[in-house]
């Protein structure tokens, strides 16, 4: 089983590690040497074409402790430029490795980069995707995890195990069918299937574990659009972090996970022998869409019971209400330590100034025939130069710096723009996103956590503040707005350069 392996090269990269630090007093360096290239999968049962890291698919799960540095030579096989975003982690001394476009320059066609991260001051479970030509579509996407220092309290026992799961909707074209579809002026199709860890046909995995003995499950949704429910058939699920967030410890029999998302539950096995299926499915959509996967007990002679349609399909009547009460519950665990032995609930956020307020709200819309998707009006497109080295060097003309305006202006329109949003070094923005689509929005601001401090249906206005938690509210990196309803957060801005 991959869970073994990943054992081994753990303790071997571990012993690699023990021998750098004793040489130097520097923090920890790791290693990675990286071929992406296309291979042939099929998720679901029809052969593809997909997106392979050393011939993986899902690509190697990064197993990282706070501090440690990660150095990463990713070799693009591919026949276009590739770029890897990891997602949540955040890169304050080396932004312009964070993956996103404007910040770092893709990888050409048969060339290398490395990108050296320092995961800093962090830990919680995260993932990495490829974040240009709709290529997450088709693989290239990794868990990423950061563990705690040891002697660094965790709020929780040591688990007997920690699994990834990474769950998505998945179309059975590649990614270049689906850019097609866009530039033909259409919007992507509902998706054929929904995968666990890169398999779609149910039954084809399954995960070995004692009973009486907790486990830890990350779990990220590193699909295209669609929000998933997961699911563990007869058991519950103690939520413990959220990307990088040790949370209020409650316990949930089901999961809403937005695009993007990562969430990490204990889990312990005190039902009878037997096994039990994991259940991810689509939310929002008339169409459900479902895959599960087998957790087996080590002393159970029985096959599972169910067939995934019948486990607990407890769909509430108001699935929005349902998800919007769920994704409030969510709170950080105040005098729980993060990734220093001090509590992570001594930064006051609730009591900072608000210096600007953002209304951001995005459209769809064609644009010289092609599908186009844009906030407050603004479509982006790249610039020649990457934009943190037009900033840098002062190029003249790549970017217009405050292009997208703080607040939308509703039938102007669709503008194509290399557009930067400028901000001041300190500022501590309010940021309100709004959706008026039929789909669910995921946002994630790069290289930043915000404080998610309020959503609710309709649309936002001052006496929204009167529901803001400005106590405990989570701070994570992406957060979802969902359909007719509004998301609140509040974020400081670290940096002095404009970028994301
Ligand atoms: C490309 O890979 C080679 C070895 O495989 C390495 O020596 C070189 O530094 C890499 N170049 C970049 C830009 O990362
Ligand atoms: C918060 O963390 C503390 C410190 O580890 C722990 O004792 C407490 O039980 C946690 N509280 C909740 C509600 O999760």
């Amino acid at each position: 089983m991959c869970w073994w392996l990943n054992g081994a090269v753990w303790t071997m990269m571990m012993m690699t590690i023990s021998i750098i630090s004793f040489v130097q007093a520097d923090d920890p360096y790791r290693f990675f040497d990286w071929r992406v290239t296309y291979g042939n999968i099929s998720p679901l049962g029809i052969p593809q074409r997909g997106i392979l890291i050393n011939g993986q698919y899902p690509g190697p799960d990064i197993y990282s402790v706070t501090n440690d540095n990660l150095i990463i030579n990713v070799h693009n096989d591919l026949d276009e430029p590739f770029l890897l975003s990891w997602n949540g982690v955040q890169l304050r001394k080396n932004s312009y490795q964070d993956g996103v476009y404007g910040t770092t320059c893709p990888i050409p066609p048969g060339k290398n980069y490395t990108y050296a991260i320092q995961v800093k001051d962090q830990i919680g479970s995260f993932f990495y995707f490829p974040s240009l030509a709709v290529h997450k579509a088709a693989g290239g996407f990794g868990g990423f995890r950061i563990l705690s220092r040891p002697r660094i309290p965790v709020p929780f026992p040591e688990p007997a195990g920690d699994f990834t799961f990474l769950i998505g909707d998945w179309f059975k074209h590649d990614h270049k069918v689906l850019k097609a579809i866009l530039d033909r002026g259409h919007k992507l199709p509902l998706p054929q299937g929904v995968l666990i860890n890169g398999q779609g046909v149910s039954y084809m995995s399954s995960i070995t574990v004692h009973k009486g003995k907790t486990y830890r499950f990350r779990i990220s949704n590193v699909g295209l659009q669609h929000t998933l429910n997961f699911r563990i058939q007869g058991h519950q699920m103690k939520l413990v972090e959220v990307e990088g967030t040790h949370t209020v410890q409650s316990m949930y029999t089901s999961l809403d996970i937005h695009v993007g998302q990562s969430y990490s539950v204990l889990v312990t096995m005190d039902q009878p022998d037997q096994d039990y299926d994991i259940v991810v499915s689509t939310k929002f959509v008339a169409k459900k869409l479902l895959v599960s996967s087998t957790i087996h007990y080590s002393n159970s002679r029985h096959s599972h019971s169910s067939s995934a349609n019948s486990v607990h399909v407890q769909q509430p009547a108001d699935e929005l209400d349902w998800s919007i009460k769920q994704a409030r519950s969510i709170r950080t665990n105040l005098t729980a330590s993060g990734p220093r032995p001090n509590p992570q609930g001594s930064y006051h956020y609730g009591r900072i100034k608000i210096s600007r307020t953002l209304i951001l709200e995005s459209s769809a819309a064609l644009v010289k025939r092609k599908q186009r998707y844009a906030i407050n009006g603004v479509s982006f497109v790249p610039g020649d130069t990457p934009l943190k080295l037009a900033d840098y060097f002062k190029i003249k003309g790549v970017f217009k710096m405050g292009s997208i305006p703080d607040k939308p202006r509703r039938g102007r329109g669709m503008r194509m723009e290399t557009s930067v949003m400028g901000a001041h070094h300190r500022d501590f923005l309010e940021i309100i996103f709004q959706n008026r689509e039929k789909i669910v929005q995921s946002y994630h601001l790069d290289g930043y956590s915000f404080w998610v401090v309020g959503t609710d249906r309709g649309t936002w206005s001052k006496a929204s503040r009167r529901e803001y938690n400005l106590r405990d509210a989570i701070s994570r990196s992406t957060t979802q707005v969902q359909i007719v309803s509004n998301s609140i957060y509040l974020t400081k801005n670290f940096k002095k350069s404009s970028q994301n």
